[in-house]
């Protein structure tokens, strides 16, 4: 273990992590999407400011920039995965919830006995005779207490589970229910009773009232595991039923897996994901998709690393474990079905691998809980890492490529990039293991693009650290994280102008603006988009960017603000998605050479609402960038203006052929008069992009509103 420098700079920064980290200030984190608004944060009365002057040079080639800059990072945090994209509608199918995920929490966790009628019966725990070694643990319904005579049609004992806060049904919809069953001895130790003749099982959504919604018989016959299914069809709409269970035999029943899905996943998928924020996700268009996280790769402590191979295969054998965001993995959405998402919305897969440390947060530590797998425990680690790369681009003849032919997807999935690490500290135990896979990986896969890490900020040590063990390895991209204010995002957008474009590409992995609430305000998400100005000026060195984190439902939210937030029957783009989305649909590859002068307002807008971070006075205000699209010949602009008033732009479209585009060209504006404004549950769509047109001029005035981001597309009559 090593201490850290901190500069006092760091110590705030690092207490800013701390502070999210789940256990210690769980209850910081719980600031919702809903947290109330100041009030408009009046824009101060102030003369209109200078106009900039942008002149934008269409004749010249331009710079080459990655097609692929704009993409998503998704995690498992705040029910991201369970209970959240992946579309299993019942909570703990499996009994293998634990007291080390949340106090509250046993493997019995959302299961609850109901009776009906006469039917006496318990529910007990077992794992003698597992369905599978990775999922120990079942449960047994003994009815045998249920008298002989109590034979009536309405005579019961069962299982009972609300899913999610609750389950969501709709009228005419069809619930794949999957289940292991057997049956099971009933009585005590020494008068064990083997169960004769069938089992009847009626499976049932219900509302919470108890009214039918659904129904579908079930029958056991076996004394061995056996995977029964039925499909249940709502009659009515419901956002919050409830699954029932309910033997109708007196008798033993085993069961494990409990699973129901909507037999609507996103691209029908078997073991899929949620449709309506799966669609969300891939209109973004993301050109690549970093995962598994984050935090939850390295995990909490060595025992809690991500393994891609305990997710793969038939959910039942699959390896469940804590989420380091205090909750539990299934890992029902594992390596192959976040593979098949990738490539479902066109996304380049870019997983993420333990780098053979945990997280400096383990046991919340605060930084220094950093724990490093044993030397000789790193070979069977780095084995695994290459038989990743055989498991999703070998043959399907290979021995991993024939286990994703076994499950359905003969072809490779066509990996190129790799992760290895996540924001870590570039301690020597670090170095060492990182080195061992890179120098593994490199020799046998030279086609894969490694990717480092340059610690979690984006200054100090770890990150002077991370950027020369990049050198010193020729690392071809390094991974950079930050959280911070509007305010640092507006006066670091020359970041990129000078790092060196001989060495080391840059992913930005993880960025968002963040104000003191942590609210994705328009604010936020306008300093967003300078900075992805920024960006594509420099995506000659920065490669990828993602915002993070992606996803979070309402109510279990580890981590604030999210890109996207959701409930059961609900999906909430915030403002910062608009951004991100408008980025990504008019990507280009090739940067046309910008000047913007005059780009900062003076004064500097002042603070209106004491907690929000500002512009300071040396920042520009405007900031823009400017791309031709080499698929269409389209030349697209974007235009940003972070004050709180509207500014006149100045824009000359230098050796522009007005013949060679369509008269008007396409405009989107994102805007608002509030800075402070949200998307939040209340009024989702405070804040969206609108289309419109612009006749198309080689010099005109754009009047940028206040708080915006325009998009000028020049659309090519090639
Ligand atoms: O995005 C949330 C967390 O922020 C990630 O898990 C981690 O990499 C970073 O600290």
């Amino acid at each position: 273990m090593r201490f850290r420098r901190l500069t006092p700079r760091m110590h705030a920064l690092a207490l800013r992590r701390l502070l999210l980290f789940p256990s210690l200030f769980a209850s910081l984190l719980f600031a919702s999407l809903t947290t109330p608004t100041p009030a408009s944060s009046s824009a101060p009365a102030s003369t209109p400011a200078a106009p900039a002057t942008l002149t934008i040079d269409t004749a010249a080639p331009g710079k080459p920039i990655s097609r692929d800059l704009i993409g998503i990072f998704f995690e498992d945090i705040s029910y991201a995965a369970d209970g959240g994209l992946y579309a299993e509608l019942i909570q703990n199918r499996s009994f293998e919830y634990q007291t080390t995920e949340q106090p509250a929490w046993n493997n019995l966790s959302f299961w609850k006995l109901v009776t009906h009628g006469d039917g006496k019966g318990a529910m007990f725990l077992d794992d003698a005779i597992p369905v599978h070694p990775h999922n120990p643990h079942y449960i047994v319904i003994d009815t045998s207490a249920t008298s002989d005579k109590n034979t009536a049609p309405d005579t019961a004992t069962g299982l009972m589970n609300p899913g999610f806060d609750g389950i969501s049904v709709r009228e005419g919809e069809n619930y794949n229910l999957a289940l292991f069953a057997r049956q099971n001895f009933t009585g005590g130790r020494w008068d064990k009773v083997r169960q004769t003749g069938p089992l009847h099982l009626l499976a049932r959504l219900e509302s919470k009232d108890g009214a039918p919604l659904a129904e579908a018989p079930l029958t056991v016959t076996s004394h061995t595991w056996t995977r029964l299914t039925a499909t249940l069809t709502a009659t009515k709409t419901d956002p919050d039923a409830r699954f029932v269970l309910l033997l109708q035999t007196r008798g033993g029943l085993a069961l494990d897996e409990i699973s129901l899905f909507p037999a609507k996943t996103f691209r029908n998928r078997s073991n899929g994901l949620r449709a309506d924020l799966a669609e969300t996700i891939a209109q973004l268009k993301p050109r690549f998709m970093r995962f598994p996280g984050g935090c939850l790769v390295h995990g909490n402590g060595l025992g809690n690393m991500y393994r891609w191979k305990d997710t793969i295969g038939p959910i039942e054998q699959r390896r469940q474990q804590a989420n380091l965001w205090r909750y539990h993995q299934t890992a029902g959405l594992g390596y192959h079905e976040y593979f098949q998402f990738c490539e479902d919305i066109g996304a380049l897969p870019l997983p993420v691998v333990p780098a053979g440390v945990s997280c400096q947060n383990s046991a919340y530590q605060g930084g220094t809980g950093q724990r490093a797998l044993p030397l000789e425990d790193m070979p069977a680690h780095i084995q695994d890492i290459l038989d990743l790369i055989e498991w999703a681009n070998g043959p399907a003849t290979s021995v991993w490529g024939a286990r994703r032919a076994a499950a359905g997807h003969p072809a490779p999935f066509n990996l190129h990039h790799l992760g290895i690490g996540n924001e870590e500290h570039i301690t020597p135990a670090f170095k060492e293991r990182f080195t061992m896979i890179h120098d593994a990986v490199k020799k046998a896969h030279p086609e894969i693009t490694i990717i480092g890490t340059a610690g979690p900020f984006w200054e100090g040590e770890d990150y002077d650290n991370g950027w020369k063990l990049a050198h010193e390895l020729c690392l071809p991209m390094i991974d950079e994280h930050y959280y911070e204010t509007p305010g640092w995002f507006w006066k670091n957008l020359h970041r990129y102008d000078t790092y060196d474009r001989s060495k080391t590409k840059v992913y930005i992995g993880e960025y968002a603006a963040h104000d003191a609430r942590r609210r994705a305000t328009l604010r936020s998400a306008i300093a967003e988009a300078a900075c992805l100005t920024s960006l594509e000026r420099n995506a000659d060195i920065v490669h990828f960017a993602s915002y993070a984190p992606l996803l979070a439902r309402r109510g279990h939210t580890r981590w604030n603000p999210n890109l996207i937030y959701f409930t059961n029957t609900e999906v909430y783009p915030t403002i910062n998605y608009h951004v991100q989305r408008l980025f990504s649909i008019n990507a280009g590859d090739t940067f046309l050479e910008t000047k913007m002068e005059n780009a900062a307002a003076a004064p500097a807008t002042p603070p209106t609402d004491t907690a929000a971070p500002i512009l300071a006075a040396a920042a520009p205000d405007v900031a823009a960038s400017a791309v031709r699209d080499s698929a269409t010949g389209d030349i697209i602009i974007k235009l940003v203006n972070g004050a709180q008033t509207q500014r006149a732009i100045n824009i000359s479209l230098a050796g522009l052929d007005p013949k060679k585009y369509k008269t008007n060209a396409l405009i989107t504006t994102l805007a608002g008069p509030d800075a402070d404004a949200v998307n939040d549950y209340d009024s989702p769509a405070t804040i969206l992009p609108k289309d419109n047109t612009l006749a198309l001029a080689p010099r005109f005035t754009y009047d940028a509103p206040a708080n915006s981001l325009t998009v000028i597309r020049l659309q090519s009559l090639r």
